[in-house]
């Protein structure tokens, strides 16, 4: 049965009592809006992650590396359409046309997921620092959220990227046990994209952040990004590479490992790049969907139209 609130005031003190909204609850129209463009952002940013994955099928060394490319460029495009047929159940927006905008360069995604490896350290370092922060995101997204249809979509997306990790790992550890120039070319990229692996945690949120407010996301980003490096200075180290922070230290008594200050200036640089990974992405996704147009057309006329000759045989 649809629940309605009659305040703002009575519907945040459902969310603080740890309350879940379904699709047809009569929810607040900015609450609805909030959750929309949040979730769409998180789809936005499966699909581009998606399309760069599959760029490294022909590069990726060896048939079993090649076939984890590709059953992971298929779980992120699958992690994709399931966000958006949860955000255009909705009612905003629909699937078709969060896709045409993402394609019309008209809507937003976390630009890290579009991001170019140049090299297969690179892509290692990508899978096994990067898609750990995303990982951690989402866990936290999770924990909190109030909306349920995002909060089921996201366990299942959890649990296949938790497959992702494992993966990531498992480079690491090839890689690791590889030539010395192997070794020199992943502790190169470890070195390009540790900062930016730490920025894409972001800053804290403001408490009076709707997003906080109304349960969407935890906000401690800082938290997140403690626990992280806990986890990946360790790894790191264990397999003898270097940490690029001059400012790391241990804490002697708790063994915590702290970080150095974050430069955001540079965040900004390293994130954005020149665009042009994703902007190339974004143009062949685009070509591939006008070039596919009559398949669409041909369906929706098929779901219209009685289709001539189809009785069956009596
Ligand atoms: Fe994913
Ligand atoms: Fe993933």
């Amino acid at each position: 049965m649809p629940r309605s609130w009659s305040t703002i005031e009575e519907f945040e003190r459902f969310l603080d009592g740890g309350g879940i909204v379904e699709v047809d609850d009569d929810m607040p129209l900015d609450y609805r809006k909030a959750v929309f463009r949040f979730i769409e952002l998180h789809a936005n940013s499966e699909l581009m992650g998606g399309l760069a994955e599959r760029e490294w099928t022909p590069r990726t060394p060896g048939l079993r590396h090649k076939m984890a490319v590709l059953a992971k460029t298929q779980d992120e495009i699958g992690h994709a359409h399931m966000l958006y047929m949860v955000a255009a159940d909705m009612g905003l927006k629909s699937r078709r046309e969060m896709i045409e905008d993402l394609l019309a360069g008209r809507s937003r995604f976390h630009e890290v997921s579009g991001s170019r490896a140049r090299t297969w350290g690179d892509q290692v370092a990508v899978s096994f620092l990067v898609d750990a922060v995303a990982l951690a995101g989402q866990q936290a997204v999770f924990k909190n959220c109030s909306y349920g249809p995002y909060k089921r979509a996201l366990k299942r997306i959890i649990a296949e990227e938790g497959f992702h990790m494992r993966l990531g790992e498992h480079r690491v550890q090839r890689i690791a046990e590889g030539t010395d120039k192997q070794r020199a070319m992943f502790q190169q990229s470890i070195d390009d994209w540790w900062w930016p692996a730490l920025q894409f945690f972001g800053p804290d949120s403001a408490p009076d952040d709707v997003l906080v407010r109304w349960h969407i996301t935890s906000g401690a980003n800082e938290e997140l990004r403690q626990q992280w490096v806990q986890k990946f200075v360790p790894m790191l180290r264990g397999y003898g590479f270097t940490v690029p922070d001059p400012g790391l230290r241990q804490d002697p008594e708790t063994g915590r490992w702290i970080a150095g200050p974050i430069d955001w200036e540079s965040s900004e640089h390293a994130l954005s790049g020149d665009g042009s990974g994703s902007a190339g992405r974004i143009g062949d996704a685009a070509g591939n969907r006008q070039r596919t147009a009559w398949v669409r057309r041909a369906m929706e006329r098929g779901a219209q139209e009685p289709i001539v000759g189809s009785a069956a045989p009596g």
